[in-house]
Parts: C-alpha cells; sequence; structure tokens
C-alpha cells in the first residue's frame, strides 16, 4: 500500500527542508529567480504557502507572496513550485497548484501572477500579460509574465510595480 499524500499549509518548521528542496531543484541559481527578489527580507511564508510530504518526507513544496502590484492588493505572487524530481509526473504539481489557487481566491486574491511557461500554467487558468503591464524588480522575460485572474476582468485593474506585503512569518 503506498504512503498517504499529506498537503496542508507551510509552517515555520518546514523552512528549512523546503530549503534544502528548492537548492536540489533550482540549484545555487534559484535566488536570481524572481519570487525570491520580490520577496527578499520581506518574511517566508504566507497563509497560502502548500507543502505536501509522503511517508513524513518533504516532497513538494508552493510558495506564494501576497503582493501590491503599483500599489493595488488583493494580488498574489505564486512560486515557486517545486516537486522531488523522483516523484514528478505524479500529479504533486497539479494538486499544489489548484489547492493554493482555491484557497487564495477564497481568501479574496483577485489576480494570481507567476513568472513561468505557459505550457505549464496554461493548465491552470494563467495567460500571458500584455507586456509593460506588470513589472518585476530584476530582469524578466516580458513574455513569462503570467497571470490568473480570481475575478473577471483582475488584469486589467493591474499595473506597475510587483512589490511584496510583508508577512509576520519568519524570514529566510
Ligand atoms: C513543474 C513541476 C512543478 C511539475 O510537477 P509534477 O508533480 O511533476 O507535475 P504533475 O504531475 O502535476 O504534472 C505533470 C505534467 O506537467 C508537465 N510539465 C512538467 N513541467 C513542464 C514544463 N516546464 N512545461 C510544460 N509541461 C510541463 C508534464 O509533461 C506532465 O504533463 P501531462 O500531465 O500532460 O503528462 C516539477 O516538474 C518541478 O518541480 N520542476 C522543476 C521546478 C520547476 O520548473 N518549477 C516550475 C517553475 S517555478
Amino acid at each position: 500500500m503506498s504512503p498517504p499524500l499529506v498537503i496542508r499549509k507551510a509552517l515555520p518548521q518546514d523552512i528549512a527542508d523546503i530549503s534544502r528542496l528548492h537548492a536540489h531543484v533550482f540549484g545555487p541559481g534559484r535566488f536570481a529567480r524572481s519570487a525570491y527578489r520580490v520577496r527578499e527580507g520581506k518574511g517566508h511564508l504566507s497563509r497560502y504557502c502548500l507543502v505536501a510530504h509522503l511517508a513524513g518526507q518533504l516532497v513538494a513544496s508552493l510558495r506564494m507572496t501576497e503582493i501590491m502590484i503599483g500599489g493595488r492588493a488583493g494580488a498574489a505572487l505564486l512560486g515557486p513550485v517545486a516537486v522531488d524530481p523522483e516523484h514528478r509526473g505524479l500529479g504533486l504539481g497539479t494538486k499544489l497548484m489548484k489547492e493554493a489557487l482555491a484557497a487564495a481566491r477564497a481568501g479574496g486574491t483577485s489576480l494570481v501572477v507567476l513568472v513561468g511557461d505557459v505550457p505549464y500554467y496554461g493548465r491552470f487558468g494563467f495567460t500571458a500579460v500584455p507586456p509593460g503591464q506588470i513589472a518585476f524588480p530584476g530582469p524578466v522575460n516580458p513574455a513569462r509574465i503570467l497571470a490568473c485572474e480570481l475575478e473577471d476582468g483582475a488584469t486589467a485593474k493591474y499595473h506597475g510595480m510587483v512589490t511584496a506585503i510583508p508577512s509576520n512569518a519568519v524570514s529566510g
């Protein structure tokens, strides 16, 4: 019998395991990723961050940061999503994405943005943002700025620079 998968909200005590997973999946280049730059010094976990455990081992994580875009709240930045290489293709990424988007919607988020590939994120409702509308600190390929509307017409309301809303959680 395969061990049960447990998906739950990420807690401060998960940070070391999440960091290890990210180091394994993304290597040293992870600190240059847009989500890391946006979060820098602003707290590590939000109420939407998730972890997945199999037999007590962390096998996947999803981070989401509450942000303002051009000073307007109600948005979130998703990323990174990371699944341990030995546990890919089992639907873990999909489960985390769906659960995080549902939680963000329930929490009153209107728009979720990320920097990523349409071939993967398109299946969850992400589409390209018009070039120049939403900006990130640091270099980002504009074609990879994607958004998922959790409220109809939300994209049109957001223009400008992405900045993290400091969370009360532990930094890292
Ligand atoms: C991307 C990732 C999170 C997917 O996790 P997963 O648990 O393997 O995903 P699922 O099992 O839910 O879905 C697998 C599907 O996604 C597809 N997929 C995975 N990565 C993809 C990519 N970069 N582009 C397009 N499709 C991709 C697979 O081909 C598969 O397609 P299928 O359902 O049609 O067979 C995982 O591969 C990963 O951690 N990758 C490295 C980190 C990364 O690139 N993260 C995303 C950027 S933040």
